[in-house]
Order: C-alpha cells, then structure tokens, then sequence
C-alpha cells in the first residue's frame, strides 16, 4: 500500500523521521557551503562506518567525540526532520550525511566547493544487510520473506529506490575534484589506505600513530561495543525490540541467502542496467 512509504517524487521515504515539507526543502533550499563534507549513500552501504572514520579523522584519532555523542548527531541528515533543522542552523564547517538520489540533491552544491564522499557496495550484500535490518523497523513497509523483498529490490520498490537507478546517477559525478568515490569492498580490504585516501580528500594530515587510532576505534568490534555508533539508543518508537546496525561487516554475505535462481537473476539485471561503466568500477564483480 502507499501508506507503507512516505512518498516524494516517487521515492519511497520511511515513514518515521520524514516528512514531506522537510524533504521538498532539504532538495530544494538547502544551501551548501565550501566547508561542508557529505558522505553519501545508498542505505546500508557503510554509511556509519564512513561517519566514524570521518569523525575519527577530525579528532585525529581522539575517540572521545564519538564515544560520547551519538552517531546521528555527529553527522545529521540532511533529508530527515531532525537533521534539516539542525544543520541550516549549524554554524561552520558540517559534516552530513545524505541517501537522496542524485536528481532529488540540492542543486546549490554545485556552485560550492563542498565534498562528497559517495560509498558504494556490492548491490547483494545490501540487500541482505536491509532486509535483516528494515525488518526489524517500524520505518518501512516488512516484506515477509528475504523472497519478497528481492523482488522488492529488484523492482526498486524499497527505501530510497532502485539501487541501480541510484547508483547510476551518482556515479556520473566520479571524476569530479570534489567527488570521492569508494566501495565498501576496498574499505575493507585495506582500511588503513583508505583512510589515507580520505585524509587527502579532506585535505587532513594525521601522524602514523593518529591514523593508526582511526583505525582502532573505527573497526567492526570498536563500533559494535560502542554505544553511540551501533544504534542500541534508537528510538523505541522506531525500533521496539532494538536494533543492530553492526550485523555481520563482512563482504559476500549474500551467498548465505540467495538461491541459485536469484544469483542468476540478480547477475542478469546487474549486467543489463549497470552496462557502459568500465570494468573495475566495481570491485565485487
Ligand atoms: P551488514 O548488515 O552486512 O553487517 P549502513 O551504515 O549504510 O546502514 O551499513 C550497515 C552495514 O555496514 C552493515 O552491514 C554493518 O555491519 C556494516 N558496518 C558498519 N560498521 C562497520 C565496520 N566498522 N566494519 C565493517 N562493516 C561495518
């Protein structure tokens, strides 16, 4: 039904924290500044996992900053109720965090000099991580079966819409100066070089110990055991019998969960809607 979405522009949006007006004018007035940094994704990407290295990297390596503010707060969301009000009001340089599809984006980023760090993953291993994690909501509609909702994915009918279609248009930014692009795989293949990548992005310098922190208090275990990054003070209302953001952290999970026909199927509609990028884009296929 349409009511198990909040729908804007014919995205499907949860339907707690989002609100219309909000969201017309995150795409529409939000005023970027040259200072700003946004990690941008296609939900359950790695999102948290960037906000906490990106964190990290402000306070060259220092985890008091987030071992005593909760994730949502460190990096606000753009398009969501809370984050909006709060980051037109924040005053510097902002860190935020954004799913928005490339078309719904705020247009004054583009005469700013503000960054985006875009963070993208194997399209199987997110669906698996959103369906373990959506089912657990009251944000979106629950599909009965892993069955269901690969069909859901498949057809775009999820959260944020087709990951494909998401995809695809943001990618179109990647030779951009003020674009980073990186996958969840190479992040977790080589952390320690991805930081380093991302420092030069943001134009930080860290010392070997300072990086060597980031790396500590960014891991699976660090984020797992710490409170202010893996979603144990969500809201009830959200989710009432709690919520796990760090489930497993691991990359090809998605061979656990499809059947030999979905593995098929899947590959099928990767070849057909991601033809035309060069080959090596995508680090998983
Ligand atoms: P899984 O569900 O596959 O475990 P997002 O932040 O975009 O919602 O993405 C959540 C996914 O990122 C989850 O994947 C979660 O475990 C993984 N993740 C979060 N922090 C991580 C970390 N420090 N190392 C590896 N994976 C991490």
């Amino acid at each position: 039904a349409m009511s198990d979405y909040l729908w804007f522009e014919g995205i499907p949006f949860p339907i707690i924290e989002y609100e219309k007006e909000i969201i017309e004018k995150s795409c529409d007035k939000f005023v970027f500044r040259d200072e700003d940094t946004v990690i941008l994704t296609y939900p359950k990407s790695g999102t948290n996992w960037m906000k906490d290295i990106v964190c990290l990297i402000q306070t060259k390596g220092d985890p008091t900053w987030i071992q005593s503010v909760p994730i949502w707060d460190r990096s606000l969301w753009l398009e969501s109720q809370r984050g909006y009000q709060k980051l037109i009001n924040k005053e510097g340089p902002r860190l935020i965090t954004c799913h928005l599809p490339f078309h719904l984006f705020p247009k004054s980023f583009f005469s700013s000099k503000a960054k985006i760090i875009y963070v993208i993953r194997n399209p199987r291993d997110v669906l698996v991580s959103g369906y373990f994690f959506w089912s657990k909501t009251k944000l979106v509609k629950i599909p009965e079966s892993l069955t269901t909702y690969f069909e859901w994915f498949i057809k775009g009918n999820v959260v944020f819409g087709s990951w494909f279609e998401h995809t695809r248009a943001w990618l179109s930014m990647r030779k951009r100066d003020n674009f980073l692009l990186l996958s969840y795989e190479d992040i977790k293949k080589d952390t320690k070089s991805t930081i380093k990548k991302i420092c030069d992005f943001l134009g930080k310098k860290l010392e070997p110990d300072e990086l060597d922190m980031v790396l500590k208090y960014s891991s699976f275990q660090a984020m797992k055991e710490n409170k202010m990054s893996n979603f144990s003070l969500i809201n009830e209302v959200v989710a009432p019998n709690g919520l796990d953001l760090l489930r497993k952290g691991t990359t090809g999970d998605w061979k656990n969960h499809f059947t030999v026909a979905q593995a098929e199927a899947f590959d099928k509609v990767f070849q057909e809607k991601m033809a035309g990028f060069p080959p090596g884009l995508f680090p998983w296929e």
